[in-house]
């Protein structure tokens, strides 16, 4: 099956988009090429191959897949979701300036204030809920604007329509980071955004067991800046690693049913627990974006965040899980729960939590694949050490 041909429905595509048997033995498996190079017939004539920092047969397959998926004309993956994110801003010059949501995935704002600030480019970090507020931040330099929606832990959205029209107006690339959806519940590419990335190392792989990124192109000369940097810059995905995630997405549509389905029960069960103060999950008719929540994704995912109190309750009933594991990361199979203030938030600092509004009480759960009861049960257990 071709990467043009995006008839398929999305399981289809999942499975079949650069997964097709292998060719030379019938393998219903995609093969792991575990070279470093290729040989060649004479000096220029080879397959296509030449080197592996440059391109892998296993990376192709998954390439394709991805692209598939998002609805893009090509994907590059990357040795994680950083080097992704990392690849994006390398697209850029000195004195460019970027629009971002003020409540990234703390490793963002740590990459663009601790490093690419000192090179020389400007970033600007607003409430992207409210797309005026994008579009007060934007300058005559403003190349890109950078949104994640959901946000992590706060679980805020951004209108990816309305922001991409503001932003093309302005010729201004507009890059969503949908690891929290993935491309099974949110299609940003259809919506107007320009460049997709994803830390694959959760739902795309979804089985906590390896780590990796990808950038989804809807233009070619996008993906070629893009291929030049992962020959320049090397920070490639290992093949292995791809095979994983070709493994990972022939399950991603079941699995995101699955998380949908059980995030819904869990989020109820929190909304209605007596320690529980705030749920955040776009899924809870209260959300203040539950209306653009239905409009813009097709399922509300497994990722919820809720509010003890303090950080004393927190760590007492963190301490008690047993279902569920405490830990940092999300997207896979199992139960993950873990406290940002300490976590993925840690690099924002005190001050920063405080203006965005993550406190020391706040957890964030991924509803992993287990039944829903155990789940509800554990999570029962530990809030009742509070
Ligand atoms: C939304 C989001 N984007 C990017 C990243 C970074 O990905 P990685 O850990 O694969 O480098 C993460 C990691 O947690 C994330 O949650």
């Amino acid at each position: 099956m071709s990467t043009k041909k995006h008839k398929a429905g999305f399981a289809t595509r999942a499975i079949h988009v650069g997964q097709e048997p292998d060719p030379s033995t019938g393998a219903v498996a995609p093969a792991i090429f575990a070279t470093s190079t290729y040989v060649q017939e004479e000096i220029g004539k080879h397959k296509g191959y030449e080197y592996a920092r440059v391109s892998n047969p296993t990376r192709t397959r998954l390439e394709e897949n991805l692209a598939a998926l998002e609805g893009g004309v090509a994907a590059k993956v990357f040795s994680s979701g950083m080097a992704a994110i990392n690849a994006i801003v390398t697209t850029l010059k000195a004195g460019d300036h970027v629009v971002c949501g003020h409540n990234l995935y703390g490793g963002t704002p740590r990459l663009f204030n601790q490093l690419w600030a000192d090179f020389g480019l400007e970033f600007t970090y607003v409430d992207t809920s409210d797309v005026q507020n994008v579009e007060r931040a934007l300058t005559r330099k403003t190349r890109m604007t950078f949104i994640e929606t959901p946000t992590n832990p706060l679980m805020a959205l951004t209108d990816i329509r309305a922001v991409s029209g503001v932003c093309r107006a302005r010729k201004i690339d507009v890059v969503v980071d949908n690891t929290f959806m993935s491309p099974y519940f949110q299609q940003p590419i259809a919506l107007g955004a320009d460049l997709v990335v994803h830390s694959t190392t959760k739902f795309l792989n979804g089985h906590s067991d390896g780590l990796g990124g990808v950038v989804v192109c809807t233009r070619a000369e996008q993906a070629d800046k893009l291929a030049f940097l992962q020959k320049a810059a090397g920070a490639i995905l290992s093949p292995f690693e791809c095979w994983l995630i070709l493994r990972g997405v022939k399950t991603l549509a079941v699995r995101m049913e699955k998380h949908d389905e059980s995030g819904r029960v869990v989020a109820e069960f929190l909304a209605g627990h007596k320690k529980v103060r705030k749920v955040f999950y776009p899924g809870l008719p209260d959300h203040p974006q539950h209306d653009l929540a239905r409009r813009q994704m097709t399922g509300f995912g497994a990722m919820i965040s809720f509010e003890t109190g303090s950080l004393s309750n927190a760590n007492k009933m963190l301490r008690k899980v047993r279902v569920c594991s405490l830990g940092e990361s999300l997207g896979g199979v199992e139960t993950l729960i873990s406290h940002p203030a300490t976590m993925t938030h840690a690099a924002v600092g005190a001050k920063g939590r405080k203006e965005i509004g993550i406190t020391d009480g706040m957890v964030r759960i991924s509803v992993g694949n287990e039944d829903v009861e155990d789940i509800v049960d554990d999570l029962d257990q530990a809030l009742s050490s509070i």
